[in-house]
């Protein structure tokens, strides 16, 4: 069993903090067509999806990413074959998949070949299946559009296959399923939703207790109390926090906020312009349209913005999930802000 500070997805209910009641409403849902999985950056969607599937038939798809077929395919294979021990059986003999010792290797083209859509037609045939798409939105077409038309028949006509998407909020649901878009092949499809929520005061200061008892390490109360307040509940920066603490040896909770900030801030810094200077607006205290928001950004660049490039702007950050209503979603990001 891996520690708690390992910084990689958990993979397995034992290696797992909490998720108790994200674990009971998934396995409720097992035989429901489709389920979504929302959350913020590092909130532990990766970690709560692949250690659900654990004791089930199903494959867990990374598709952070994709961009061609050949990605997707590649992406399908690694996950089949990690979890290859107990999907032997299940795959064995399916037309265009050949097991390779520990690999699985997928004709897709060509004589012989199998589609995605073929494939998981034959599960459906063999019993219940899950599949599990992290991160679909960032699939673009044609690979995105196939996506799409794959689950909505996989939904229709599939019935042993539930479908898992995971991702944030706003780019799954509107742009990749188009849930409010009747032109999409999901639209008004009905799915069950889980929303991956912050620990609680208690509950994050308990997962550093037990991190840091893993690897034998105490640091003082305040320490502990001081990093929960700050980084809020999700469990992702708890991670970063205890690993820095313990390998870099860098005890000074100072220096490990910074370290947290400055990876924030390389995110944002890939950004245009514009969008740094808003999240910089947003960050100061501004609030409402017309006024400050618009105000602060015309004063810094000099420039003056019509209201609906700043619409755009503000819908692009809150489909990112960084901000939503004006306010930050991780106040680590918000610090970051400050300093673009
Ligand atoms: N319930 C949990 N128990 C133990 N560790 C967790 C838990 N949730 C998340 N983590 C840890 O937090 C970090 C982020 O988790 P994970 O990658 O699962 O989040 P995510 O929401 O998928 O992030 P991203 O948005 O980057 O894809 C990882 O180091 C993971 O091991
Ligand atoms: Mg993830």
């Amino acid at each position: 069993m891996r520690n708690l500070f390992d910084p990689r997805p958990k993979s397995s209910r034992s290696e797992l903090f909490d998720r108790v009641d994200e674990l009971e409403i998934l396995d409720k849902s097992i035989g429901k067509p489709l389920i979504v999985v929302l959350g913020i950056r590092r909130i532990g969607k990766t970690s709560l999806v692949k250690s659900f599937l654990e004791p089930y038939n199903g494959v867990y798809v990374d598709l952070r990413g994709v961009v061609t077929h050949v990605d997707l395919y590649e992406r399908l294979s690694e996950g089949l074959s990690s979890g290859l021990n107990k999907l032997r059986r299940v795959i064995e003999g399916i037309r265009g998949i050949k097991i390779m010792g520990f690999g699985v290797e997928i004709k897709w083209r060509g004589t012989d070949s199998i589609s995605l859509l073929g494939f998981l037609e034959e599960l459906n045939r063999r019993g219940q299946f899950i599949v599990v798409l992290d991160e679909v939105q960032d699939t673009r077409p044609p690979v995105s559009a196939e996506l799409r038309r794959v689950l909505a028949y996989t939904y229709d006509h599939l019935s042993n296959i539930t479908v898992i998407l995971s991702g944030s909020e706003v780019r799954l649901l509107s742009d990749f399923m188009g849930i409010n878009n009747p032109e999409s092949s999901l639209y008004g499809r009905y799915f069950v939703e889980v929303d991956v929520r912050r620990f609680t005061r208690d509950e994050s200061l308990d997962f550093l207790r037990l991190g840091f008892k893993q690897e034998g390490v105490e640091p003082p109360v305040d320490v502990l109390e001081d990093a929960v307040e700050f980084f809020d509940g999700i469990p992702g920066w708890l991670v970063q926090f205890g690993r820095s603490y313990i390998d870099g040896g860098v005890r000074d909770i100072g220096a490990i906020k910074e370290q947290a900030i400055s990876m924030a801030l390389s995110e944002l810094l890939r950004l245009s312009q514009r969008e740094r200077m808003v999240l910089r607006a947003i960050a100061e205290g501004a609030k409402t349209w017309g006024g400050q928001v618009r105000r602060f950004v015309e004063e810094r660049l000099g420039v003056s913005i019509p209201k609906s490039s700043l619409t755009r702007i503000i819908n692009k950050l809150e489909s990112l999930s960084i901000i939503k209503d004006y306010e930050f979603l991780d106040g680590i990001y918000r610090e970051a802000a400050k300093r673009l």
